[in-house]
Protein backbone atom coordinates (compact mmCIF):
# COMPACT_ATOMS: atom_id res chain seq x y z
CA UNK A 1 0.00 0.00 0.00
CA UNK A 2 1.26 3.35 -0.80
CA UNK A 3 -0.23 5.13 2.21
CA UNK A 4 -0.33 4.40 5.52
CA UNK A 5 -3.87 6.16 5.88
CA UNK A 6 -5.21 3.54 3.27
CA UNK A 7 -4.45 0.50 5.87
CA UNK A 8 -6.29 2.61 8.56
CA UNK A 9 -9.01 2.54 6.35
CA UNK A 10 -9.17 -1.12 5.83
CA UNK A 11 -8.25 -2.19 9.01
CA UNK A 12 -10.87 0.12 10.52
CA UNK A 13 -13.68 -1.28 8.02
CA UNK A 14 -13.03 -4.30 9.65
CA UNK A 15 -13.99 -3.36 13.37
CA UNK A 16 -16.97 -2.15 11.58
CA UNK A 17 -18.07 -5.39 9.68
CA UNK A 18 -16.77 -7.48 13.20
CA UNK A 19 -19.50 -5.42 15.17
CA UNK A 20 -17.35 -2.32 16.69
CA UNK A 21 -19.68 0.18 18.43
CA UNK A 22 -16.61 2.20 20.03
CA UNK A 23 -13.50 2.07 17.66
CA UNK A 24 -10.17 3.97 18.91
CA UNK A 25 -7.89 4.42 16.09
CA UNK A 26 -4.37 5.45 17.28
CA UNK A 27 -1.33 6.94 15.39
CA UNK A 28 1.78 7.24 17.18
CA UNK A 29 4.87 8.68 15.56
CA UNK A 30 7.98 9.00 18.11
CA UNK A 31 10.96 9.85 16.71
CA UNK A 32 12.80 9.58 20.23
CA UNK A 33 12.31 5.97 19.50
CA UNK A 34 12.40 5.96 16.14
CA UNK A 35 8.84 4.15 16.06
CA UNK A 36 5.63 4.32 14.47
CA UNK A 37 2.57 2.86 15.65
CA UNK A 38 -1.16 2.21 14.06
CA UNK A 39 -3.27 0.56 16.91
CA UNK A 40 -7.09 0.18 16.31
CA UNK A 41 -9.18 -1.10 18.89
CA UNK A 42 -13.03 -2.03 18.82
CA UNK A 43 -15.42 -3.79 21.09
CA UNK A 44 -16.80 -5.70 18.40
CA UNK A 45 -17.71 -9.98 18.26
CA UNK A 46 -13.68 -10.75 17.89
CA UNK A 47 -11.85 -13.32 16.26
CA UNK A 48 -12.05 -16.88 17.26
CA UNK A 49 -8.89 -18.35 18.21
CA UNK A 50 -8.32 -21.10 15.18
CA UNK A 51 -8.90 -17.97 12.89
CA UNK A 52 -6.38 -15.71 14.45
CA UNK A 53 -3.82 -18.51 14.29
CA UNK A 54 -3.55 -17.92 10.70
CA UNK A 55 -4.85 -14.19 10.07
CA UNK A 56 -1.52 -12.87 8.62
CA UNK A 57 -2.07 -15.57 5.83
CA UNK A 58 -4.51 -14.22 2.79
CA UNK A 59 -6.57 -17.36 2.30
CA UNK A 60 -7.94 -16.26 5.92
CA UNK A 61 -11.42 -14.61 5.24
CA UNK A 62 -14.88 -14.79 6.18
CA UNK A 63 -15.98 -13.19 3.36
CA UNK A 64 -17.74 -15.01 1.50
CA UNK A 65 -18.17 -12.75 -2.30
CA UNK A 66 -14.37 -13.55 -2.62
CA UNK A 67 -11.51 -16.42 -1.53
CA UNK A 68 -8.84 -14.30 -0.20
CA UNK A 69 -8.82 -11.83 2.58
CA UNK A 70 -5.48 -9.31 2.03
CA UNK A 71 -6.36 -6.36 4.70
CA UNK A 72 -4.47 -7.92 7.35
CA UNK A 73 -1.52 -9.60 5.22
CA UNK A 74 -0.80 -6.58 3.48
CA UNK A 75 -0.57 -4.26 7.05
CA UNK A 76 1.71 -7.53 8.18
CA UNK A 77 3.68 -7.29 4.94
CA UNK A 78 4.28 -3.12 5.54
CA UNK A 79 5.25 -4.07 8.71
CA UNK A 80 8.22 -6.59 7.75
CA UNK A 81 9.34 -4.46 4.98
CA UNK A 82 9.66 -1.54 7.60
CA UNK A 83 11.55 -3.26 9.97
CA UNK A 84 8.67 -3.40 12.52
CA UNK A 85 5.61 -6.30 13.47
CA UNK A 86 2.26 -6.57 13.19
CA UNK A 87 0.24 -7.82 16.41
CA UNK A 88 -3.43 -8.89 17.15
CA UNK A 89 -5.06 -9.63 20.32
CA UNK A 90 -8.41 -10.80 20.13
CA UNK A 91 -11.19 -12.30 22.79
CA UNK A 92 -14.72 -13.68 21.36
CA UNK A 93 -17.25 -11.02 22.70
CA UNK A 94 -14.78 -8.31 24.05
CA UNK A 95 -12.95 -6.62 21.16
CA UNK A 96 -10.27 -6.64 18.95
CA UNK A 97 -6.89 -4.72 19.28
CA UNK A 98 -4.42 -4.83 16.30
CA UNK A 99 -1.43 -2.77 16.79
CA UNK A 100 1.08 -2.50 13.86
CA UNK A 101 4.62 -1.18 14.84
CA UNK A 102 6.94 0.41 11.82
CA UNK A 103 10.44 1.55 11.97
CA UNK A 104 9.78 5.55 11.86
CA UNK A 105 13.00 6.40 9.56
CA UNK A 106 12.47 3.37 7.43
CA UNK A 107 13.57 3.89 3.75
CA UNK A 108 10.42 1.47 2.90
CA UNK A 109 8.01 2.72 5.30
CA UNK A 110 4.98 4.22 3.57
CA UNK A 111 4.18 7.89 4.21
CA UNK A 112 0.74 8.27 6.88
CA UNK A 113 -0.87 9.98 3.69
CA UNK A 114 -3.92 11.64 4.03
CA UNK A 115 -5.15 10.83 7.73
CA UNK A 116 -8.24 13.44 8.46
CA UNK A 117 -9.39 11.87 4.38
CA UNK A 118 -9.54 8.46 6.15
CA UNK A 119 -10.90 9.09 9.67
CA UNK A 120 -13.71 11.11 7.73
CA UNK A 121 -14.85 8.28 5.15
CA UNK A 122 -15.00 6.20 8.53
CA UNK A 123 -16.56 9.00 10.69
CA UNK A 124 -19.51 9.48 7.57
CA UNK A 125 -19.89 6.43 6.78
CA UNK A 126 -20.66 4.93 10.05
CA UNK A 127 -22.78 7.38 12.16
CA UNK A 128 -23.88 4.71 14.47
CA UNK A 129 -20.23 4.08 15.72
CA UNK A 130 -18.52 6.04 18.51
CA UNK A 131 -15.46 7.00 16.88
CA UNK A 132 -12.07 8.14 19.13
CA UNK A 133 -9.17 9.57 17.14
CA UNK A 134 -5.69 9.41 18.98
CA UNK A 135 -2.58 11.42 17.66
CA UNK A 136 0.58 11.52 19.39
CA UNK A 137 4.01 13.03 18.41
CA UNK A 138 7.71 13.07 19.80
CA UNK A 139 10.68 14.80 18.58
CA UNK A 140 14.02 13.03 18.41
CA UNK A 141 14.51 14.76 21.95
CA UNK A 142 11.24 13.45 23.29
CA UNK A 143 9.21 16.62 23.56
CA UNK A 144 5.97 16.14 21.85
CA UNK A 145 2.05 16.61 22.22
CA UNK A 146 -1.05 14.92 21.80
CA UNK A 147 -4.72 15.50 20.39
CA UNK A 148 -7.75 13.38 20.99
CA UNK A 149 -11.24 13.46 19.94
CA UNK A 150 -14.26 11.74 19.48
CA UNK A 151 -17.22 11.40 17.21
CA UNK A 152 -19.11 12.27 20.20
CA UNK A 153 -17.32 14.99 21.14
CA UNK A 154 -17.52 16.37 17.20
CA UNK A 155 -21.70 15.51 17.39
CA UNK A 156 -21.91 17.69 20.50
CA UNK A 157 -19.94 20.72 18.59
CA UNK A 158 -22.24 20.36 15.78
CA UNK A 159 -25.42 20.38 17.58
CA UNK A 160 -26.88 17.59 15.80
CA UNK A 161 -25.46 18.53 12.40
CA UNK A 162 -24.80 14.94 10.46
CA UNK A 163 -20.34 14.81 10.06
CA UNK A 164 -21.53 13.65 6.22
CA UNK A 165 -22.82 17.34 5.64
CA UNK A 166 -20.65 19.00 2.82
CA UNK A 167 -19.38 22.09 4.71
CA UNK A 168 -19.42 19.89 8.03
CA UNK A 169 -17.53 17.45 6.20
CA UNK A 170 -14.77 19.81 5.09
CA UNK A 171 -14.80 21.35 8.11
CA UNK A 172 -14.22 19.14 10.34
CA UNK A 173 -11.17 16.97 7.97
CA UNK A 174 -9.17 20.56 8.32
CA UNK A 175 -9.96 20.44 12.04
CA UNK A 176 -8.19 16.97 12.14
CA UNK A 177 -5.74 18.35 9.69
CA UNK A 178 -4.62 21.79 11.80
CA UNK A 179 -4.73 19.77 15.25
CA UNK A 180 -2.22 17.15 13.81
CA UNK A 181 0.10 19.71 12.57
CA UNK A 182 -0.18 21.80 15.92
CA UNK A 183 0.94 18.42 17.71
CA UNK A 184 3.84 18.07 15.27
CA UNK A 185 4.89 21.71 16.31
CA UNK A 186 4.24 22.93 12.65
CA UNK A 187 3.07 26.00 12.91
CA UNK A 188 0.57 27.98 10.73
N1 LIG B 1 -11.73 -6.37 14.08
C1 LIG B 1 -12.22 -7.54 13.70
N2 LIG B 1 -13.29 -8.11 14.34
C2 LIG B 1 -13.78 -9.31 13.94
N3 LIG B 1 -13.28 -10.05 12.93
C3 LIG B 1 -12.22 -9.54 12.26
C4 LIG B 1 -11.63 -8.28 12.59
N4 LIG B 1 -10.59 -8.07 11.77
C5 LIG B 1 -10.52 -9.12 10.96
N5 LIG B 1 -11.49 -10.02 11.23
C6 LIG B 1 -11.71 -11.32 10.56
O1 LIG B 1 -10.52 -11.63 9.86
C7 LIG B 1 -10.80 -11.84 8.47
C8 LIG B 1 -9.62 -11.39 7.63
O2 LIG B 1 -9.49 -9.97 7.63
P1 LIG B 1 -8.78 -9.24 6.41
O3 LIG B 1 -7.39 -9.76 6.27
O4 LIG B 1 -8.91 -7.76 6.59
O5 LIG B 1 -9.58 -9.72 5.15
P2 LIG B 1 -11.09 -9.42 4.72
O6 LIG B 1 -11.57 -8.27 5.57
O7 LIG B 1 -10.99 -9.03 3.27
O8 LIG B 1 -11.83 -10.69 4.95
C9 LIG B 1 -12.11 -11.11 8.21
O9 LIG B 1 -12.81 -11.69 7.14
C10 LIG B 1 -12.83 -11.25 9.54
O10 LIG B 1 -13.51 -12.50 9.60
MG1 LIG C 1 -10.44 -6.46 5.81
Amino acid sequence: MKELSLHILDIGENSVRGDGKNITIEVLEDLQQDTLVIRIVDDGRGIPPEMLKTIKNPFTTSRTMRKVGLGIPFLNDTCMMCGGKLDIQSTVGVGTTVTARMQHSNIDRPPLGDVPATLMTLFASHPEICFTYHYSWRDKEGNGDEFEISTQDLDEILEGVPLSTPSVYVWVQEFLADNMKAVRGEGE
